[in-house]
C-alpha cells in the first residue's frame, strides 16, 4: 500500500475560476523520501494542505495510508492528522508564549496519550535532536532560530507519524545552517523510518532525497496556465 495515493485530483481556490492543481496520478511508497520541487506560486503549499487534510479537493481521490481523507468528518480528519501526519511549517509556527513542553503537549494531547508518556517522549526527542532537555521549560520565544527549528521537528514527530510533510523549512537559513538542518532532519527520519515529502524551490536540496518530483510535470493545471503566457 502506498503512503500517498492521488488520482485525478483537482483543487480550485474559492473565488477562482481555474484549478490551481490538477494531478492525474501521484504515489509515494512507504518509507520513501520525496523532494517536491516547484517555483513560488506553483502550488506546493496547496498540495501539502490537501495531503494534511486542511484543504479538501473538489474532485478526485486522495488517500493517505489507504484512507480517503475527503470521506472523513472534519473531526475525524483532525484526529487522523494528529495520529498519522507530522507537519513542519516554513515559519515553524511554535506558540511563542508556551514553553517547549507546552508546545509539544498541545499536539500530543490531541492523540489522547497519557501526560507522563508525552513528557518522556519529549525528553527523548530533544536528546536525539541534540537539545538539552532543560529547554523543555523555556518559552518558545526565548529560543534561538536553530533551537526553534529542532523543536518544530520534535513537534512533528511526537505522535510517531507514518508521514512527515515539510514545507520549505530551510528558506530562512544560510547555507551552513541549512545543511546541518537537512542532516538532522534526515538522521531523525532514519530512526523513525517515516515516509517524507519535502517541498522547496531550492533544487540544491534534492540530493538528500530518494526521489525528486517536479510539481510542474505532475500538475496539468499549471501546464495550462503557463501555455497562456
Ligand atoms: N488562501 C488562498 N486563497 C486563494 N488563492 C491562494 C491561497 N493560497 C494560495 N493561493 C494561490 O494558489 C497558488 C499556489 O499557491 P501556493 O501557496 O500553493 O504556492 P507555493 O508553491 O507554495 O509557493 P511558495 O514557494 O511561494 O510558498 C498561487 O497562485 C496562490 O496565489
Ligand atoms: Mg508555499
Amino acid at each position: 500500500m502506498s503512503t500517498i495515493s492521488i488520482e485525478n485530483l483537482r483543487y480550485t481556490w474559492p473565488g477562482s475560476d481555474d484549478p490551481v492543481l490538477d494531478i492525474a496520478e501521484f504515489r509515494v511508497a512507504q518509507a520513501e523520501t520525496v523532494f517536491l520541487r516547484g517555483a513560488s506560486g506553483s502550488g506546493k503549499s496547496t498540495l501539502l494542505g490537501l495531503l494534511a487534510g486542511t484543504l479538501t479537493a473538489q474532485s478526485g481521490s486522495l488517500q493517505i495510508l489507504g484512507t480517503e481523507l475527503a470521506t472523513l468528518s472534519p473531526r475525524k480528519r483532525d484526529r487522523f492528522r494528529a495520529d498519522h501526519i507530522g507537519i513542519v511549517f516554513q515559519q515553524f509556527n511554535l506558540i511563542p508564549f508556551l514553553t517547549v513542553a507546552g508546545n509539544l503537549r498541545l499536539v500530543a494531547r490531541f492523540s489522547g496519550r497519557p501526560r507522563r508518556d508525552i513528557t518522556e517522549k519529549s525528553e527523548h526527542l530533544l536528546e536525539s535532536l541534540n537539545l538539552d532537555p532543560a529547554l523543555l521549560h523555556r518559552r518558545a520565544d526565548r529560543l534561538s532560530v536553530g533551537q526553534q527549528q529542532r523543536v518544530a521537528i520534535a513537534r512533528a514527530l511526537i505522535n510517531e507519524p507514518e508521514l512527515l510533510l515539510a514545507d520549505e523549512p530551510t528558506s530562512a537559513l544560510d547555507t551552513d545552517a541549512r545543511d546541518s538542518f537537512m542532516s538532522l532532519l534526515l538522521s531523525i527520519r532514519d530512526i523513525s523510518n517515516c515516509t517524507m515529502l519535502f517541498a522547496s524551490h531550492d533544487r540544491s536540496l534534492a540530493k538528500y532525497f530518494d526521489t525528486e518530483v517536479e510539481l510542474a510535470n505532475l500538475n496539468k493545471a499549471q501546464a495550462r496556465q503557463v501555455s497562456h503566457v
